[in-house]
């Protein structure tokens, strides 16, 4: 993706002591960098607020790294804001994030237009609340055709749902007789997921330090390196994604292979 140098420098300027934009090589960036945003609630229990203060304080984190994305020049962005298990939680705080999802993305589709975001969800958005459903089709629509940066947002996800929705679509196609078993490949599964459009992430961020993938892109985190920070989502911001970053680039990347330094 393109990048403006000036605007780069500008956002990552008065570095902290440990890390700036010159510790990252920006010919090496991820494609695709992948976050699951933990520890709202904590983060709000830490300081005797609501959880919901939590959930507040999580958006502007999250705007502050898709803007970081969009300066560096990253392709494909995508979060896990809402699981299929998370319709569990009270139904007060379920009503609040949905609303929360609502006006964040009224209020956001102007910075989306303005840095040329395009925007996807991944799971199942049918099955949300009409209003929080319909703004996500205004944004799906008002964004289709932006060329920067993908950002994809998974609500209402989770990748087993999300593997079994696939083989029902590609058995639907041999029913069919569009296509016969012998067809059936890792390309066309990947092709029948709500990530069709995007490469695999090559970097999985997790907060507030939980090793736990979450029924999270199950298959496209195949050959994917982590990074888990202890740090609660609303406090990380464009300097720990740096610091990711220059962890993922000082990995040697195998894919299952004996690498160039054995
Ligand atoms: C995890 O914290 C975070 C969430 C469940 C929600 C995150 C959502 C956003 C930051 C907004 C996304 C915006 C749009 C437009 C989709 P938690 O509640 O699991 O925290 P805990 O583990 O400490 O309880």
């Amino acid at each position: 993706m393109e990048r403006n140098e000036e605007k780069l420098r500008l956002y990552f300027s008065n570095p902290p002591e440990d890390i700036s934009v010159d510790d990252i090589s920006l010919e090496a960036l991820p494609k695709h960098i992948s976050i699951i945003m933990d520890g709202n609630g904590r983060w709000a229990k830490a300081r005797g607020l609501d959880r919901s203060q939590g959930h507040k304080e999580g958006v502007k984190a999250l705007r502050e790294i898709i803007t970081a994305c969009v300066r560096l020049g990253i392709d494909n962005l995508s979060a896990y804001a809402f699981s299929t298990e998370n319709w569990r939680r009270p139904q007060r705080e379920v009503d609040l994030l949905m609303h929360l999802f609502a006006s964040t993305l009224v209020r956001e589709l102007p910075l989306f237009e303005r840095e040329n975001v395009r925007l996807v969800f991944l799971g199942d958005i049918e099955a949300l609340p009409a209003k929080t459903r319909d703004t996500f089709k205004k944004g799906l629509a008002e964004t289709a055709s932006n060329t920067g940066m993908t950002l994809a947002l998974a609500v209402n996800y989770g990748s087993r749902a999300e593997i079994v929705r696939a083989c029902k679509l590609i058995a639907q196609e041999v029913a069919a007789d569009s296509i016969s078993i012998e067809d059936i490949d890792q390309d066309l599964v990947s092709s029948k997921l709500y990530t069709a459009s995007m490469p695999d992430p090559e970097l999985l961020i997790r907060t507030s330090g939980e090793l736990r993938l979450s029924n999270y892109l199950l298959w496209q985190l195949a050959y994917t390196e982590f990074y888990v920070t202890d740090k609660m989502w609303p406090d990380f911001g464009r300097w720990d994604l740096l610091r990711a970053l220059r962890s993922y680039q000082g990995r040697e990347r195998r894919f299952g292979g004996v690498g160039t330094s054995k």
